[in-house]
């Protein structure tokens, strides 16, 4: 069975109902999930999951920093990440205010990792995003950004 770790970060609660909705996810399609709030999260743990999807608030464009310091942290594991399923969402107070670029910044990061990451066509393209509270249409694209994440994860390793 396909192990998961969803990572987040969040100050207000915004990401992390991101977070628990596409834990739920991956955990109804199959998959064991740990769901963590990254500040207790050890850079150790990444080694031991198939699939991580970090989320963070978008804060000046880009991820918080406890999430920014993991991934510098994960140069520990350099090429030992490869292979692995990633993915990454992201809460914005507004419209344009960066989430898209949150995203795209750690996903640059799991891409150097030599990490596999899934795009979508129709919904949010990187990855799901929230305006503030996390409405249904940002609930639905968690849902069905975290079945394209586990159809992946259980392609790769079944
Ligand atoms: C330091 C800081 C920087 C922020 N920068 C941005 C920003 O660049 N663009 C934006 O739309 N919102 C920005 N915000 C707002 C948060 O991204 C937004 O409130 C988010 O929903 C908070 O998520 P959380 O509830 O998971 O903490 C910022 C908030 C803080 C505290």
């Amino acid at each position: 069975m396909a192990k998961a770790l969803v990572c987040y970060y969040s100050r207000t609660g915004n990401t992390k109902k991101m977070a628990v909705k596409i834990a739920d996810v991956l955990k109804a399609e199959g998959l064991e999930v740990d769901l963590k709030d990254v500040e207790n999260t050890a850079v150790d743990d990444l080694l031991r999951y198939d699939c991580l999807v970090f989320g963070s608030p978008t804060y000046y464009g880009s991820m918080a920093w406890p999430l920014k310091k993991l991934l510098d942290e994960s140069v520990k594991f350099h090429g030992k990440l490869r292979g692995k399923v990633g993915g990454a969402f992201s809460s914005s107070a507004n419209v344009g205010g960066g989430n898209e670029t949150t995203i795209l910044d750690i996903l640059k990061a799991l891409l150097i990792h030599g990490m596999v990451v899934q795009g979508d066509y129709r919904g949010d393209h990187y990855g799901p995003v929230s305006i503030g509270r996390p409405d249904k249409r940002a609930l639905n694209c968690c849902e069905s950004y975290a079945k394209n994440v586990a159809a992946l994860a259980k392609y790769l390793f079944p």
